[in-house]
């Protein structure tokens, strides 16, 4: 039966991106019933490599995150959620891990080396940055996960925790699970981009629809939305590939909503149809867009009202989790330190 692992930085409420790539898919696996174990971990460990002086916007979206979890439909009956700074085996892990990892190797890391970049990090790169990758994967294997659904710029990430996994068991002993990566069935929904057509949402950017957005929020931003920019007249033939407006309808729009809000059409293909042949305005798209996102978004804001009025309860359930959590990465530490032989006063002598 699966183990299943994933986990989200807390530096800021968690937007459309996160949820079409992965917190949906996390919810449809928790409802399936269908694996042994669910672990869902608030990184805020990993939030701090690059916030060293921002302890209280790691802190204080926690508790954002968490209801934004709930809020999506995430049961604490049926998942772990835990705080990754809590885990202290976490650590250890990862200095062990640290050892079977070159540095030429972490440098290669595309998703890393993308952050790098973006981050404008140039020679002062935090060590603890530079290493995250090698604590994702204490994260994982300390769990013994064997599925981690996530977007797709995880998966470098995935890789190196896979090869850190195979030089463990090689080097030591056969402890460690090697997970495996499970993306978007939709591909439109691994990586969508930014309101601005930028590559990726991302609050950093500036460019994300937030669960939490107020209705009229979502309205605004969805106005505001880039689309193609040749398609300056409505009579205009458009382009419906690299278009945000239209990736977005791929990623939400069922059959379903035509009925309900744009009966002129029957599918996503006769709406394109029409935008690519010209005389289709963006304002017509961009509103029956609006009209999807608000049906999506209406029931989690809702229920994230709600659950706000109760923080104790957040705070309860995430000590309960962290607690559990921690059960389960004590014993792979101590699997892990007997395989490596440094268990040392489990025996009688240090020589064997
Ligand atoms: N790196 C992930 C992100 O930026 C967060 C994360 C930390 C994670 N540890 C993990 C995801 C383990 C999956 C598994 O979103």
């Amino acid at each position: 039966m699966d183990v299943v692992l994933t986990g989200d930085r807390p530096t800021g409420r968690l937007h459309l991106g996160h949820y079409v790539g992965s917190l949906k898919r996390r919810v449809e696996m928790q409802n399936s019933g269908n694996y042994k174990n669910m672990y869902v971990m608030i990184a805020d460990a990993q939030a701090l490599t690059d916030n060293a002086g921002n302890i209280n916007k790691v802190r204080d979206n926690i508790s954002e995150v968490a209801l934004d979890y709930l809020a999506c439909g995430l049961d604490p009956e049926k998942v772990t959620i835990f705080i990754q700074s809590q885990i202290p085996e976490l650590c250890e892990l990862s200095f062990y891990y640290m050892n079977l990892v070159t540095v030429s190797r972490l440098q290669r890391n595309p998703t890393v080396k993308n952050e790098i970049q973006l981050r404008g990090f140039k020679q002062s790169i935090p060590v603890g940055f530079f290493t995250y990758p090698i604590s994702q994967a204490a994260d994982i294997t300390a769990f013994k996960a064997n599925l981690v659904p996530v977007g797709e710029d995880q998966l470098p990430m995935i890789e190196q925790t896979r090869e850190i996994v195979r030089s463990f068991n090689s080097t030591y002993k056969e402890v460690l699970v090697e997970p495996e990566a499970i993306l978007p069935e939709n591909s439109m929904c691994s990586r969508l981009p930014g309101l601005d057509g930028a590559a990726k949402m991302s609050k950093s950017l500036g460019n994300c629809i937030y669960l939490s957005d107020s209705s009229n929020d979502i309205k605004k931003k969805v106005q505001s939305m880039f689309t193609d920019p040749t398609h300056l007249r409505v009579e205009d033939p458009g382009h419906t590939e690299n278009n945000p407006v239209f990736i977005y309808l791929d990623a939400f729009c069922k059959d379903e909503h035509f009925a309900a809000f744009l009966p002129a059409y029957q599918n996503l293909q006769e709406l394109k149809d029409h935008y690519q042949r010209g005389g289709l305005g963006d304002g017509t798209v961009k509103k029956f867009l609006n009209e999807i996102l608000q049906s999506e978004l209406k029931p989690i804001r809702e229920r994230r009202e709600v659950l706000a009025q109760d923080l104790g309860y957040i705070f309860k359930m995430l000590k309960h989790g962290s607690q559990k959590a921690e059960e389960v990465a004590a014993q792979t530490l101590q699997e892990v330190k007997t395989a490596m032989g440094i268990n040392y006063f489990n025996g009688n002598e240090l020589n064997k």
